[in-house]
């Protein structure tokens, strides 16, 4: 290792920087916002779009990231502009920066409700939802304490701090998701819930269905913003790209699917409705947990679990403005770090406020929206798909898909056979279908 990648930092191994990426991935993405948006667009053929967009766009976009890092060792901006220096290519580095600080900023305050959650079972507080957000002190303490958490893994550095936590806990949440699976399947009534979730109604399928799974794709596997660029760029040269890039797609869909395997059959179960909204599993899982054998115990794990993956992912969130800061500003990273913690925090208050604590920021604000979830449409929606947008034409024009397709093919010698297929997609039909969904994001807007 040379001194430079010395400094940077990188993964220790393979395995490493596998659970390290699908620790980003995977988070309050497929366990909070996939069953939501799923019951908001209509079940299972949402899903299935869900699954096509996976496979057409989001896996040959996630090697543009990948490979784009790993061949430039930067940062988003450094990398772009190591290709294209001083030109306008690299403010879509500076979009993604700035995408990574705003999402951490709502995104936290998510990660806040988890952690509370956890007490919340564990001392059988019954009280509802609502008013759990509403408290203005509580929402604000826990997303302090949960910011402070992501800062202090952080602080530790690449191998220290990321690729432990995710190494060990990844496995014990897929446990215990297969054992709540199981439970929740066996509650009566809940076949109306799984053909919900897995019985496509294919007239279901509208332009507004296609953009929410498009937008829920790359947001689940942390695309659209640089942050694989970050992540690609501590990956050792001798690695498969391909084959790492596919165990996290495949984790990180594999972990959204269970969810919804969990979350729609109890929701028929107790007769609730799955279009309710961005509370759907914070109503539906503590039910669960209220009425199942040693559910307290279950719950408690569960909580501290989902804790521990939206921890996987704000560090990564918090990761991307870091190293921005250390590589292209020189900022010791120790520093870095406490200044993109608090300024994101001071960011977010609002979003904390916005759940009912603060009237005027609980209101709708644009488009039917309040202050959290117009965050989340703007930053997590609108954001990715436009730097997707731009850095699939950056990866396969400026810098070119034969540049990225020798990079991916460095690990792995039979992908030549398939860079074309993979050159087409990231040149054509990323770009354009992207296009055409934003497109119509500003006709819903
Ligand atoms: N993918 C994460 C999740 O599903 C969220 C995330 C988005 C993380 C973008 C990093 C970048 O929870």
């Amino acid at each position: 290792m040379n001194q430079a990648t010395e400094n940077r930092g990188q993964w220790s191994s393979k395995i490493g920087f596998i659970f390290a990426a699908a620790g980003s991935a995977i988070g309050l993405g497929n366990i909070w916002r996939f069953p939501y948006v799923t019951g908001q667009n209509g079940g299972a053929a949402f899903v299935f779009v869900y699954l096509l967009c996976i496979l057409v766009i989001g896996l040959p976009y996630l090697y543009a990231e990948l490979a784009l890092g790993r061949a430039i060792q930067k940062d988003p901006v450094g990398s772009i502009s190591a290709i294209r220096p001083k030109s306008g290519w690299v403010l879509i580095g500076g979009l993604g920066i700035i995408t990574g600080f705003f999402i951490l900023s709502y995104y936290g305050v998510i990660a806040g409700w988890t952690f509370g959650y956890i007490f919340k079972t564990l001392f059988h507080n019954h009280s509802g939802f609502g008013a759990f957000v509403a408290n203005p002190y509580l929402e604000i303490g826990l997303f302090a304490i949960f910011m402070f958490f992501t800062v202090m893994v952080v602080y530790g550095g690449v191998q220290q701090g990321i690729e432990r936590w995710a190494k060990i806990l990844m496995p014990v949440l897929f446990i215990l998701l297969l054992i709540l699976i199981v439970y929740a399947n066996f509650l009566p009534g809940s076949g109306k819930g799984l053909s919900f979730y897995l019985k496509p109604d294919f007239s279901k399928i509208t332009g507004s269905v296609v953009l929410a799974a498009l937008g829920q794709a790359f947001f689940s596997l942390s695309l659209g913003m640089g942050l694989m660029v970050t992540y690609g760029s501590y990956i050792s040269k001798d690695d498969n790209l391909l084959s790492s890039g596919m165990w996290v797609a495949v984790a990180d869909t594999v972990i959204a699917i269970m969810a919804g395997l969990i979350i729609f059959p109890a929701i028929f179960a107790m007769d609730k409705n799955p279009a309710e909204g961005p509370g759907l599993v914070f109503h539906v899982l503590p039910e669960i947990f209220n009425n199942m054998p040693a559910g307290i115990l279950v719950g408690v794990i569960f909580f501290i679990l989902l804790s521990i993956a939206a921890l996987t992912s704000t560090i990564s969130l918090l990761e991307v403005p870091t190293a921005y800061l250390v590589d292209e500003k020189g900022v010791a990273r120790k520093i870095a770090v406490w200044i993109v913690g608090g300024l994101t925090f001071l960011i977010g208050i609002p979003s904390a406020l916005s759940q009912g604590a603060v009237s005027w920021l609980s209101k709708p604000i644009i488009g039917g929206k309040e202050f959290l979830s117009l965050m989340d449409f703007l930053w997590g929606n609108l954001s990715l798909a436009l730097g997707a947008f731009f850095l699939s034409i950056f990866v396969g024009w400026v810098w070119g898909a034969k540049h990225a397709a020798k990079e991916l093919s460095l690990g792995n010698k039979s992908f030549a056979k398939w860079a074309p297929l993979w050159g087409f997609l990231i040149r054509f039909v990323a770009p354009i279908t992207i296009f055409i969904i934003l497109l119509n994001l500003f006709n819903i807007f």
